[in-house]
């Protein structure tokens, strides 16, 4: 018995932020920005909105495409570094709003490969036999925690994202995952302030710690490596090749790490989902939200072998191979 994904949803909030938009704000252009990363605009949330106000827009979405009603729902994991307070939780929060009364959950940390260990968890609580059903929602509200005076980051980063529901299936599922952590690299995607570590001063708020740091080049080199040394292993683990691969959905972090990746397990370039172009890097939001893109463009078919591949703040990454259909 398998987990397999019977619905899939997305959300982008309304308003945007085009690199034309940033040109006036920070010192960089159109034409820096879609070279180095291939992003054009990003989705950003509105002024009343918050994280569990996507992940209920997703969720009743999810719902409407399913068989299911909001009382059979069994298990919600919100995977996300953006939740609407440390306390309760999102999950929490989507529950009452979409009445799942019997269902318990959790938010779950992971940065960008979030959905895959969201999908991996919910994968397992299935499998157990236990649950017959969970459901995952991957996405970040980014423009909370950025600096928007610092060009390094700001521009790369969206809010948005999309889920999932996982019931039982005996031909279709999830077949394969490889998931990794090394807290080593910790320090290059941080946010200092804020946590137990560093508690909210007016010192912290004057020093900027509560936004988003990175080293950019760091991260490139490690998730250039990661993405493609996990996507590879996974192939060679499942005897499979890049050409048995009918569509793959990296994270959305910059086309060049996503190119880069494609090229060293030998997938040809139109099996590749690329909508950074459209949403930046929205974190565990990426790849739900390509999913579902593939799902509603008939990109993605029932039988289709799809392989996903994450790199994120932790460090955390890793793969996974799903046959397509529920
Ligand atoms: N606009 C214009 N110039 C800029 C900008 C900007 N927004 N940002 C940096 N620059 C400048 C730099 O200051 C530097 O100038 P200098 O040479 O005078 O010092 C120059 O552009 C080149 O900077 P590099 O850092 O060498 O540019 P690079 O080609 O490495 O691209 C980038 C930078 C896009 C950040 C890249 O390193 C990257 O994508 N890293 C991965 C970061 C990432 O994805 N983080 C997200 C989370 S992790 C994940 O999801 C995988």
């Amino acid at each position: 018995m398998k987990a397999s994904i019977s619905s899939t949803s997305h959300y982008a909030p309304e308003k945007t932020l085009t690199n034309q938009d940033l040109e006036k704000i920070i010192d960089t252009t159109d034409e820096w920005i879609k070279t180095r990363t291939g992003i054009e605009k990003r989705h950003i949330i509105g002024e009343n909105e918050a994280t569990s106000d996507m992940a209920t827009n997703i969720a009743l979405d999810l719902l409407k495409k399913s068989k299911l009603d909001a009382k059979q729902i069994e298990l919600i994991i919100v995977c996300t570094v953006t939740p609407d307070h440390f306390a309760p939780s999102t999950a929490a929060l989507v529950q009452n709003n979409i009445g799942a009364s019997k269902a318990w959950g959790y938010d779950l940390s992971a940065a960008c490969t979030g959905f895959l260990y969201g999908l991996e968890t919910g994968a397992k609580f299935i499998e157990s036999g236990k649950y017959n059903n969970a459901m995952i929602i991957g996405l970040d509200s980014m423009s909370t925690i950025m600096d928007y005076q610092d060009r390094n980051v700001c521009v790369l980063f969206g809010d948005g994202g999309g889920g999932a529901i996982l019931e039982k299936s005996n031909r279709y599922g999830i077949i394969d995952s490889l998931l990794r952590m090394d807290g080593s690299g910790g320090k290059f995607l941080i946010v200092p302030g804020g946590g137990s570590r560093m508690p909210t001063t007016s010192k912290t708020i004057e020093n900027r710690e509560h936004f988003l740091k990175q080293d950019g080049k760091t991260i490139f080199k490690f998730a250039v490596k990661g993405m493609a040394d996990v996507s590879e292993e996974i192939l060679r683990k499942n005897n499979l090749s890049g050409d048995d691969i009918d569509l793959f959905i990296p994270h959305q972090a910059n086309k060049r790490i996503i190119d880069a990746a494609a090229k060293r397990c030998g997938i040809s370039q139109d099996k590749v989902v690329i909508n950074i172009n459209e949403y930046g890097n929205t974190t565990a939001g990426t790849i739900p939200i390509a999913i579902n893109e593939s799902v509603i463009s008939g990109r993605l078919c029932r039988g289709d072998i799809l392989l996903l591949a994450a790199f994120g703040a932790g460090f955390t990454w890793g793969s996974m191979i799903i046959r397509w259909g529920n």
